[in-house]
C-alpha cells in the first residue's frame, strides 16, 4: 500500500535525527515494509511528535541508498535522508558507532580514530542540516537529536540565521579527559554550540559538556551559559547547556496496562515458560554498554552455586538486534550467545529454558505484556544515557509487584534512587541483588513501586519535551529570516 504524501507546507517544529520513527524493511516480493525503528530515541520522540499539529522528522529511513519521497505517517511529515553505502560505513557505523559511542561511554571498547570516518561525518551531517533547513518554517524551531549529528546545529546556523536550534544528546557526554581524545574535539564543540540550547540527560554530563567547552575552546562560561565569541561582523551569542531527563508516554503505558488481553497475555507469557515462581527479564539492545555479559556471569553463578534452581527460577533476555556489522557487536552477539548455550546446556531442565534468549522485536503490546510477566527486571548498564528500559517496567505495574534492579551507571540511577542500585562491575553486589529482589517480601515491593511510580508518572515524555522546548523559546530572539537554502 502506497504511503500518502507528505504536506506541502513549511513547518514551525522539525525534528531532526539519524533515524526516521520507522525503517524502510523490503520484502522478498520487493515490497516495502515500515516497522518501528529501534532504541529509546524513537521511543521517546515518537509520541511526542504525534501530539505535534504539523509536525515535521528528518531522518534516515534505514537502508542504503536513494531516499524514498517524503510521506505521512501517523500525522508527522518524514523527510527520508539518503545514506549511501559509503556512508553508512564510514559516518554510522565509523565515526558515530566506531568513535563517538565507544568514547562517550566511558570507553568500554576501544574508540577506533579514522581521518576518512570524520570527512564523511561532515558530508552526512551537512545533508541533514540542508534536509532540515528547506522544510522549516520562518522564524521556526528545529531540535537536533543525538551524537550523530552533532555538527547539524552550527551547519543550519550559517544557512537559516532566522530559526531557533535546540540540541538533545540522549547518550552521555564524556568527561573532559575522555573527550580530548577526539581528535575532531573542538570541531564537534563548536557544532554543537550552534544551537541555542544544548542539553543533556544527567547534571553530570551538562557539567561535562561545560568543562570542555572551558578547557578546550577557552570560551567564557558563567553557570550555564556559554558565550560564543563573534567574529568580523558577527556579534558574540550565548548557549545555554541544561539537563533534561528523558522519559516516557506514560499515558500510553498505561492504557495498555489496563488493556484486558495484554493482562491474559501477560499470564499466557508465563504459562509458556512452565508457570515458574519467578519469572526475571533483561530488555536490551544486543549492545556491549548494557551489562549483558556481566548480567549472565552473574545469572551461570547462581545457578551453579544452587542459590537458584532453574525449575522454579527463569530468565527472560530480549536482546534487539543492533548495529550487526560493527565488530564488538559481532564478537558481543557470539559472546552472549555461547554463554546462553552452555548455560542451558549445564542447567536448563528437560523441555524448558533456564533462559529463554529472544534475539528479536517485538511489539509494544508484547513488551508490556512481558514487563507485566516479570517479578524482577535487570538493568545493569555498564554506562547508559538514560535507559527508558527501567522507566518502562515501573510505568507498566500498576499493580505495585516487581522489583527493579538498576545499574548506577544508567542516567535512570539518578532519579529512580528507590530501586536496587547496583554496581555491575561488582558481580558479587550483583549476584545478592538478585537474590535479594527475588525474595522480596510483597509489602516491601510495594513500598519501592510506589516510591518508582511517583517519579516516572509525575515526569512524563510530554512534560519533558515542553520543558525543553520552552526553555528554547525563552533563549532569545533569532535573527530576521533569511532566504532558506
Ligand atoms: P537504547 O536507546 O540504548 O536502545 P533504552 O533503554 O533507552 O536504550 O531504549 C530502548 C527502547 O527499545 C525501549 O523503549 C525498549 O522497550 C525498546 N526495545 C528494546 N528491545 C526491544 C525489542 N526486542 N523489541 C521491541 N522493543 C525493544
Ligand atoms: O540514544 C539511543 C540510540 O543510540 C539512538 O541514537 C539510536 O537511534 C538508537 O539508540 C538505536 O541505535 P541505532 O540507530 O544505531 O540502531
Amino acid at each position: 500500500q502506497e504511503a500518502p504524501v507528505a504536506s506541502q507546507e513549511l513547518h514551525d517544529l522539525v525534528v531532526v535525527a539519524n533515524r526516521l520513527p520507522v525503517d524502510a524493511k523490503t520484502l522478498p516480493d520487493g515490497a516495502t515494509e515500515w516497522v518501528t525503528s529501534p532504541g529509546g530515541l524513537v521511543t521517546a520522540m515518537e509520541s511526542v511528535m504525534r501530539n505535534v499539529d504539523s509536525a515535521a522528522w528528518v531522518g534516515w529511513a534505514g537502508s542504503p541508498g536513494e531516499a524514498p519521497e517524503p510521506f505521512r505517517a501517523d500525522g508527522m511529515d518524514l523527510y527520508p535522508v539518503s545514506l549511501d553505502a559509503t556512508d553508512i560505513e564510514k559516518y554510522y557505523e565509523g565515526f558515530s558507532n566506531g568513535t563517538l559511542w565507544p568514547l562517550y561511554h566511558d570507553v568500554i571498547v576501544d574508540p577506533a580514530y579514522h581521518r576518512t570516518w570524520w570527512d564523511t561525518y561532515v558530508s552526512a551531517n551537512r545533508r541533514f542540516a540542508k534536509a532540515a533547513a528547506a522544510v522549516t518554517a520562518p522564524g521556526g524551531t528545529i531540535w537536533v537529536h543525538d551524537y550523530q549529528l552533532q555538527l547539524v546545529p552550527e551547519m543550519i546556523r550559517s544557512e537559516r540565521p532566522d530559526v531557533r536550534i535546540g540540541f538533545f544528546n540522549h547518550i552521555p557526554f564524556p568527561p573532559v579527559e575522555l573527550f580530548s581524545q577526539l581528535p575532531k574535539r573542538n570541531q564537534v564543540l563548536r557544532g554543537l554550540l550552534g544551537a541555542d540550547l544544548v542539553g543533556f540527560q544527567r547534571e553530570s554530563d551538562t557539567l561535562n559538556f561545560l568543562a570542555s567547552v572551558r578547557h578546550l575552546l577557552g570560551y567564557q562560561v558563567d553557570q550555564r551559559t556559554v558565550t560564543v565569541p563573534g567574529i568580523g561582523a558577527v556579534e558574540p551569542r550565548d548557549v545555554i547547556a541544561g539537563t533534561f531527563p528523558i522519559s516516557l508516554d506514560t499515558q500510553a503505558v498505561t492504557a495498555l496496562t489496563d488493556d484486558p488481553e495484554i493482562q491474559e497475555r501477560a499470564r499466557q507469557l508465563r504459562h509458556d515458560l512452565g508457570d515458574p515462581e519467578k519469572v526475571v527479564l533483561g530488555v536490551d539492545r544486543l549492545d556491549y554498554t548494557k551489562g549483558i555479559r556481566h548480567r549472565l556471569k552473574a545469572w551461570g553463578e547462581l545457578l551453579n552455586d544452587g542459590s537458584i534452581d532453574p525449575r522454579e527460577t527463569v530468565l527472560v533476555q530480549v536482546a534487539t538486534p543492533s548495529r550487526e556489522r560493527v565488530d564488538a557487536y559481532r564478537q558481543l552477539r557470539d559472546e552472549v550467545e555461547l554463554t546462553v548455550g552452555r548455560i542451558n546446556g549445564d542447567h536448563a531442565p528437560i523441555g524448558r529454558p533456564a533462559i529463554s534468549y529472544l534475539h528479536r522485536s517485538f511489539n509494544r503490546r508484547d513488551m508490556t505484556a512481558l514487563y507485566m510477566a516479570a517479578d524482577v527486571v535487570l538493568v545493569t548498564a555498564l554506562r547508559d544515557g538514560m535507559n527508558l528500559v527501567a522507566k518502562e517496567y515501573v510505568a507498566s505495574r500498576p499493580d505495585l509487584r516487581g522489583v527493579l534492579v538498576l545499574s548506577e551507571f544508567a542516567g535512570a540511577a539518578d532519579e529512580l534512587r528507590a530501586a536496587l542500585l547496583v554496581n555491575p562491575h561488582d558481580i558479587d553486589e550483583l549476584k545478592s541483588a538478585a537474590l535479594r529482589a527475588l525474595s522480596m517480601p510483597e509489602e516491601e515491593q510495594e513500598e519501592m513501586m510506589t516510591s518508582l511510580r511517583r517519579q516516572v508518572l509525575d515526569h512524563d515524555v510530554q512534560s519533558w519535551a515542553k520543558h525543553f522546548l520552552d526553555e528554547l523559546e525563552a533563549v532569545g530572539e533569532p535573527a530576521p529570516p533569511s532566504a532558506p537554502i
